[in-house]
């Protein structure tokens, strides 16, 4: 399953998250991932592991453009020129001709996110990214990103799961032909919430699936991306095993009753650069 973006290229509607994978477990992981369907890679240059995820994909027998693979920009990158020699660098680092996705990792003021999109586009326009997008922007950002761009942005990505549906920011995306990409798919660090929800569990019995595969489809049932990480084969197994089942739309709306505004990452109005890296 894939989605069209706005770009004219697609993304796949699953793709491995990476995020404190690093080293050898996240070479692997990505390798693994690819051996068994995956053909989408979620890094960031703030999680350390691009070379390993290049080497990964390199590896793993899949052509390369087969995989889609996304990158980064981090928060310590405020101009234009800084943006373009770390995009080089997540280049040269992925060992790869082009990136299929690069985003702004965190939004700052409103004049460096377009400067550093600015060096985004440039990139697009030399052949060096296919597509380009933004994380954890709230509506204010995009509108104000969109005034000043040339090239629309494609996706956001943000935290979304049962607990955080972000219903209205998948609207507002939706109205711009823009994607929305789930990070902490399944709660991160709170997956037991996941694991141990009784309407997961009811519904994933009824299919023959466990809670996190419910949870997962879910998302990608509504046109969301899904970013499931793992560095446990059986779990990358589990986690991409969504495509024989359907939920219905009873299962559908039960799951939207689970919704609690609860968000396990920083508000990003209220972001404190020193704190994360993510
Ligand atoms: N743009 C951003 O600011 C941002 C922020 C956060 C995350 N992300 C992206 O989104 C991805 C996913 O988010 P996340 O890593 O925070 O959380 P997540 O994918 O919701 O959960 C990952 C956690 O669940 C465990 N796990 C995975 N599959 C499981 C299963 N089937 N059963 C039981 N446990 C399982 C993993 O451990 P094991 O590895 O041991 O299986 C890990 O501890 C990240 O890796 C990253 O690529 C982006």
């Amino acid at each position: 399953m894939e989605f069209k973006l706005n770009s004219g290229h697609a993304v796949p509607a699953v793709g491995l998250g990476t995020w404190q994978s690093t080293g050898d477990e996240a070479y692997t992981a990505v390798k693994h991932a690819l051996s068994v369907g995956y053909r989408h890679i979620d890094s960031a240059v703030g999680y350390g592991n691009e070379k390993e995820v290049g080497r990964g994909i390199a590896d793993s027998g899949v052509a390369r453009d087969r995989v889609f693979v996304t990158t980064k920009i981090t928060n310590s990158v405020m101009t234009k020129e800084q943006a373009a020699k770390q995009i080089d660098e997540s280049l040269a680092n992925l060992g790869t001709e082009y990136i299929d996705l690069v985003l702004i990792h965190w939004p700052w003021t409103y004049e460096r996110n377009a400067a550093v999109y600015s060096a985004m586009e440039d990139a697009v326009d030399a052949g060096k990214i296919r597509s380009i997008g933004v994380s954890n922007f709230n509506i204010h950002h995009i509108d104000a990103l969109i005034a000043s761009a040339r090239i629309a942005p494609s996706v956001n990505q943000m935290e979304c799961h049962i607990s955080l549906q972000n219903t209205r920011m998948h609207d507002y995306l939706t109205g711009k032909g823009m994607v929305l990409q789930a990070y902490a798919p399944m709660k991160s660090r709170k997956i037991s919430d996941v694991l141990e929800n009784e309407t997961l569990k009811k519904i994933g019995n009824a299919h023959g699936k466990t809670p996190t595969q419910v949870a997962l489809r879910w998302l990608i049932q509504r046109g969301i991306v899904a970013l499931p990480k793992s560095v446990n084969p059986s779990r990358i197994d589990e986690n991409f095993a969504l495509f024989d089942f359907q939920l219905s739309d009873d299962e559908m709306h039960s799951i939207r009753k689970l919704n609690r505004a609860e968000r396990l990452f920083p508000e990003p109005d209220n972001v404190d650069f020193g704190f994360l890296e993510l």
